[in-house]
């Protein structure tokens, strides 16, 4: 193993020449008295303590004693909101960061150089690290749809995303084969469309006050929460609680299946807009994030026109909302207004009509299925898992520059990466995990580390160090034959 194994990779390490910093009884983390602060240093008293096993004490005045973990916010370091500055000696830590994001990114640093020997000494080697991020939106989508997980499970993914230094967890919360977020204006949503899942699985749902948990449990590790309603397709969750949204007026009939495609709204019945209008207002009195996801893939029964118009209605009711739209790939066919984002998923169209939204202002999110979505199988032989994008094995979800996925896209026009998993297929949190790891810190470091940092043969090495943790978490993973694993 490398003696510096971070990931994701950051823009420089310097090995210092000193003794390492050990974790023992008089670490202490001290932070100025300021809430946001103490909220970040208790994190990382806790991620500390747990690393050393022992309980690790807050302060507010640095008395200059050996053991220190200084915590600070520098408004003036280089490298934009995210970047940190960690610096690890003999006798002391100093972190600064720009934003308490920045100081979470530094926390996670610190961890991962954390290591405990034989003599269950618990040290990291001094080392100096500058390091921010290349993308500001490096994202997970989750499904939470096809089948449901709880606030707990997601936590547990939180935690993950926080160690790779991931910002954004988008939550498909709504298909066809159940609605999983309670909607007041809307009651029938959850009362009759969540307990379906796929196979006729238990279903579930998050209540409003489940769904403020989750945004505060993730803000506090430096990740933002965006829901995801997904319209004008994959209602049919939405179809079987409100009979108004079918062109019959009947309700349709529960959906465990997997297949794609066949549900939409009616840009002609009265009750879509008012529909539309009120879910994504009551999805805006939960969610703070600035952005809110519509949706908009696989329509495939729609002539282009009831799309646009759909796709124009969902994005309105956003931005009423005073929050800015996200859209599957499917909306650069239609006039966006300025700021949208567009979710790239499937190579497979033509690149003109996307060259053409980012030329008119849209931003792009990549989300390539054949390198990100982590539902694929990893070969032939994983029992989980689709294949419809072919086998991802860690190498695929590691070597692919997201300036080039859609050939003739400004580069500037992408803002971010996001990796994807649905769950057709995974039922519970292991399975969920075993497709997500190890390939989940490979797609991390895509969006955060400069491309001429990256480097398979280096991150083969360096990942391998990654699997202890996981094996003491008990945490579910692929021990692709890719890599050297090192074991607890
Ligand atoms: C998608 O995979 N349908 C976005």
């Amino acid at each position: 193993m490398p003696q510096i194994a971070l990931v994701p990779r950051p823009r420089s390490v310097e090995v210092l020449d000193a003794a390492p910093f050990v974790l023992d009884q008089a670490t202490t983390v001290v932070v100025e008295p300021r809430p946001e602060l103490i909220q970040v240093a208790v994190l990382a008293a806790d991620l500390l303590g747990r690393v050393g096993d022992q309980a690790v004490q807050v302060r507010y005045r640095d008395a200059g004693e050996r053991g220190v973990v200084m915590l600070r916010i520098d408004d003036q370091l280089d490298g934009g909101d995210e970047a940190y500055r960690l610096v690890v000696r003999a006798d002391r830590v100093d972190l600064e960061a720009r934003s308490i994001a920045g100081l979470v990114h530094g926390i996670i640093t610190l961890r991962q150089l954390l290591t405990t020997d034989r003599q269950r000494v618990t040290s990291a080697p001094a080392v100096r690290v500058e390091d921010a991020p290349r993308y500001a939106w490096r994202g997970l989508s989750i499904d939470v749809a096809r089948h449901f997980f709880r606030v707990d499970d997601l936590k547990v993914v939180i935690g993950l995303m926080a160690h790779y230094k991931l910002n954004v967890l988008h939550l498909h919360l709504t298909d066809d084969q159940g609605w999983r977020l309670q909607i007041p204006s809307r009651p029938n949503l959850t009362r009759l469309s969540a307990a379906s899942a796929v196979d006729g699985d238990p279903g579930g749902f998050y209540s409003s006050s489940d769904f403020t948990t989750l945004v505060h449990y993730a803000a506090a590790r430096g990740v933002r929460v965006v829901p995801e309603i997904d319209v004008p397709g994959h209602v049919n969750a939405a179809l079987h609680a409100y009979g108004e949204l079918t062109p019959s007026g009947e309700p349709t009939d529960e959906y465990t299946g997997i297949e794609v495609g066949f549900s939409r709204l009616h840009a002609d019945l009265p009750a879509t807009t008012p529909f539309l209008q009120d879910v994504f207002a009551d999805v805006a009195a939960v969610s703070p994030d600035a952005y809110i996801h519509i949706g908009g893939d696989e329509v495939l029964t729609m002539d282009p026109d009831e799309y646009a118009a759909l796709v124009a209605t969902a994005s309105a009711a956003v931005r009423a909302t005073g929050r800015q739209v996200v859209g599957w790939q499917e909306i650069a066919h239609t006039p966006l207004a300025p700021g949208t984002i567009v979710q790239f998923w499937d190579p497979r169209p033509d690149p003109a009509p996307f060259v053409a939204a980012a030329k008119a202002g849209a931003k792009f999110l990549m989300s390539p299925g054949s390198k990100a979505y982590l539902d694929m199988k990893y070969d032939r032989d994983t029992k989980l898992g689709l294949e419809w994008a072919g086998h991802i094995e860690l190498r695929d979800s590691y070597d692919w520059e997201p300036t080039t996925v859609i050939e003739g896209l400004p580069p500037e026009s992408v803002i971010g990466v996001e990796a994807a998993v649905w769950t057709e297929t995974l039922r519970d949190l292991p399975e969920l995990l075993s497709m997500l790891l190890p390939r989940l810190a490979a797609v991390a470091e895509v969006a955060w580390t400069a491309a001429e940092l990256r480097d398979w043969d280096d991150f083969r090495a360096r990942v391998a160090s990654q699997s202890p943790m996981w094996e003491r978490l008990g945490l579910a993973y692929h021990a692709s034959p890719q890599v050297d694993w090192e074991h607890a």
